[in-house]
């Protein structure tokens, strides 16, 4: 998820129990150019595998050159997204754009999937408009062109988040490829999981929005949970996630960039509202930490647990040659 699923947020995941986490997606054409904030969506570590790493574009030879990179970076699998409703992206012909285009999308999967050795998989919306079956018809085409697995969530790119995934479409996709379909669109529970499973015949689910602040939604889902999360808990996982933000962002973009985060974990009844509003507005992200551990001082005992665990081993697997990224 773009401005959410950096390292930190990865590897929570897979601690608390996904069997495979996806990095934000990254433009091919940034990648192309040597940007350095992009070159700096490459960086993989250690403790965050499996990882898909996802790119999007429009130029079948670029995203191609871009996959080269995102392999040799060490990602397990490319990712290409076919889903992104956001005008900034569409109007370049990229994310959901191509749900419209099939001749590109697929030459896009074919020259990807013959550039890289790891499998290829797409992301899709059902389509550009409300009751499109675009997905369903371009499924089978871009299996045809190379791809090893396709996630439907099935909302129009203008329903944008509203209204809910119908996961009919999902079934029917299911019944039309024989590659493994990922079910995409409000899981929030195990009991909607297993329902969404059931009735579509997917052979994964994937959580989006429900882990915003919340792996603990994360282990109920894949069957680990051991319930809400004391207090002790959630501030230890947000000071972590907050010290290993800053040492993958800096602290500049780091304060901007946590702000949503705070809501996402204190909320859903943990802590009182103004307790957030106080910590956004601190002056730096350490004040924020020593606020935190004033709110529940157990969690000092907790994080360095996480700590002892490995939570925050970021070793890296490829040092990229990025020469500023992380200071803003
Ligand atoms: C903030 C945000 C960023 C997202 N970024 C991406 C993205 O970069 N690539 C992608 O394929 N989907 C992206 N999505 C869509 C999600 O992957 C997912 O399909 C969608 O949110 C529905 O699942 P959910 O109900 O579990 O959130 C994003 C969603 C949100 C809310």
């Amino acid at each position: 998820m773009a401005g959410v699923s950096v390292q930190a947020f990865r590897r929570q995941g897979r601690r608390y129990g996904a069997g495979l986490v996806c990095s934000e997606m990254v433009s091919c054409a940034g990648l192309s150019h040597g940007n350095e904030r992009t070159l700096g969506y490459l960086r993989i570590g250690a403790g965050e595998r499996p990882l898909a790493v996802q790119i999007f574009g429009s130029e079948p030879g670029v995203m191609a050159e871009a996959a080269r990179m995102v392999e040799d970076a060490g990602a397990d699998l490319v990712d290409v997204n076919f889903g992104c409703p956001v005008r900034k992206v569409t109007k370049t012909g990229a994310g959901a754009t191509l749900l419209e285009d099939p001749e590109r999308a697929c030459r896009i999967v074919e020259r990807v999937s013959t550039a890289v050795s790891v499998p290829v998989t797409v992301k899709m919306r059902r389509g550009l408009e409300n009751g499109s079956r675009a997905a369903l018809e371009l499924g089978p085409r871009l299996v045809d062109a190379g791809a090893a697995s396709l996630t439907l969530h099935p909302r129009s790119a203008r329903q944008m988040y509203t209204g809910g995934a119908d996961h009919s479409l999902t079934a029917e996709l299911v019944e039309r490829v024989d590659v493994p379909i990922v079910a995409s669109g409000d899981i929030t529970s195990r009991a909607r999981a297993q329902a969404v499973l059931a009735s579509t015949g997917a052979a994964a689910v994937m959580v989006g929005r429900a882990a915003q602040g919340n792996p603990w939604a994360v282990a109920e889902i894949a069957g680990g949970g051991a319930g809400e999360p004391t207090r002790e808990e959630v501030v230890a996982e947000l000071v972590l996630f907050i010290r290993e933000t800053v040492a993958e962002l800096g602290e500049k973009r780091a304060t901007g960039f946590l702000k949503k985060f705070y809501g996402w974990y204190l909320g859903h009844g943990r802590f009182r509202r103004p307790f957030k509003q106080e910590l956004v507005q601190l002056g730096t992200l350490e004040e924020g930490g020593e606020r935190l551990f004033a709110a529940a001082p157990g969690a000092r005992d907790v994080l360095a647990r996480l700590q002892a665990e490995g939570a925050a081993d970021d070793g890296v697997l490829l040092e990229l040659p990025i020469s500023i990224y992380g200071g803003g």
